[in-house]
């Protein structure tokens, strides 16, 4: 393995690199510098969902880069109206606002929903209400949205006008779901925090909540969206409507854009000069987007995550009953689960053990392995990799005595 990267002298040391420097990817496959090949777990974080380098979302970058990249957002352009309309379509819900990532979305709806409750005259109505353990960006007000002490701590003083409610407690959100709340801000699957579900029941109250105190309700689909769940929208698996959802990550299949949608009832709220970024819905990550949205309808994306998500769920406990002295029982649906792992072992054991054995696996939360493939992968590449992290698992123990 090459050092590269993570021992880069002038590279800001904010993240935990692996000492692995990728060059390439191909499908569900990534290879580093020496030319070794690792079936890739991880996918960008859930972010190339139709694999790394597919020829149609590259065409479709090529042709958009050769035409226009950026006029900004003082006109119009083909690619941003397009893609508007192919997520109005397919979502229901009416507008959509573009940005370039996941914390860009959240302090978009942050903003929207202040500004729908200043325009309705409702001025106490200011706060945003989120969920113990969630995760929503590392900007200032997404990360204050952010109910974690991890991600906060050093950082006040944070802005006001935000408050946490205990992630799945229907008493809780009965209790701080009140009239100053101006939107409820929830991930319908946690992510970072190790894949957690909200409960069908705790999204029904939230929406019954809202609709009856006068709240928006936001999902943050960042993570869980994009067919991740086994439909476009998290919020067709989970079968509650939000008044507006964030995306990011695979949206664009790997190029950086975030969007906001959100349904007729706030779609009025941020008018000219109330909002508004350089880069965002720039022509290339669109054209992205699209080829993404048309490719993943041909293919029948959905059934096919439904069927391979099952299978990897399958293979998975049957290695947490191998060997239940390292796992929990796995968590999560579609191509987005979450195996626990007991102690005294660490996720982070497996993520670096992997790369030896041609795997890329990632941590998440307090101590989980996630699994968020590319979506398009095949139940022969799952076992080929459920076989690769058995032989992680065994490398471990024989390690470790
Ligand atoms: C649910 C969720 N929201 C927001 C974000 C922030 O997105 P970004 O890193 O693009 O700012 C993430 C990133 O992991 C996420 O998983």
């Amino acid at each position: 393995m090459t050092t590269t990267a993570s021992a880069h002298p002038h590279l800001l040391q904010n993240y935990a690199r692996a000492p692995l420097t990728i060059v390439r990817g191909e499908g569900c496959e990534v290879i580093d510098d020496q030319g070794r090949r690792y079936l890739d777990f991880v996918a960008g974080i859930a972010v190339c969902s139709l694999g790394h380098a597919h020829p149609r979302i590259t065409a479709a970058i090529a042709e958009q880069a050769a035409t226009l990249v950026q006029c900004s957002n003082l006109y119009n352009h083909e690619p941003a109206g397009q893609l508007a309309t192919a997520l109005a379509e397919r979502s229901g819900l009416a507008r959509v606002f573009f940005c370039n990532s996941g914390a860009e979305a959240n302090e978009a709806a942050i903003k929207l929903a202040r500004k729908f409750a200043f325009r309705n005259g409702d001025t106490q109505r200011r706060t945003i209400l989120t969920c113990s353990g969630s995760f929503h960006g590392r900007t200032m007000g997404a990360l204050t949205a952010t109910a974690n002490p991890k991600y906060q701590e050093g950082f006040d003083p944070l802005p006001g006008g935000f408050r946490y409610t205990s992630f799945n407690d229907l008493t809780g959100l009965e209790a701080d779901l009140t009239s100053d709340v101006a939107a409820f801000l929830i991930e319908p699957v946690q992510g970072e925090s190790g894949i957690f579900a909200a409960s069908r029941e705790y999204l029904e109250l939230a929406r019954r909540l809202c609709d009856e105190r006068g709240a928006l309700l936001i999902f943050d689909e960042i993570q869980c969206g994009m067919g991740r769940l086994g439909s476009l929208f998290a919020f067709e698996t989970v079968g509650v409507r939000p008044d507006a959802v964030t995306l990011a990550k695979a949206l664009a299949n790997g190029l950086p854009i975030g969007a906001l949608l959100m349904n007729e009832r706030c779609a009025d709220a941020l008018r000219p000069g109330d909002h508004g970024t350089t880069f965002g819905g720039s022509p290339v990550p669109c054209a992205a987007a699209l080829a993404h949205l048309e490719l993943r309808d041909e293919i029948d994306l959905d059934a096919h995550v439904r069927r391979t998500g099952d299978f990897l769920k399958q293979e998975l406990t049957s290695i947490a009953a191998t060997y239940p002295t390292h796992f929990g029982a796995p968590r999560g649906q579609g191509l987005m689960l979450g195996l626990p792992v007991a102690a005294p072992y660490l996720a982070s054991d497996f993520v670096s053990t992997g790369f030896a054995h041609g795997l890329l696996l990632n941590a998440a939360g307090a101590n989980t392995l996630r699994f968020v493939p590319a979506l398009i992968i095949t139940e022969e590449q799952i076992s080929i990799g459920m076989a690769r992290l058995r032989t992680v698992i065994e490398a471990i123990d024989k390690a470790t005595g």
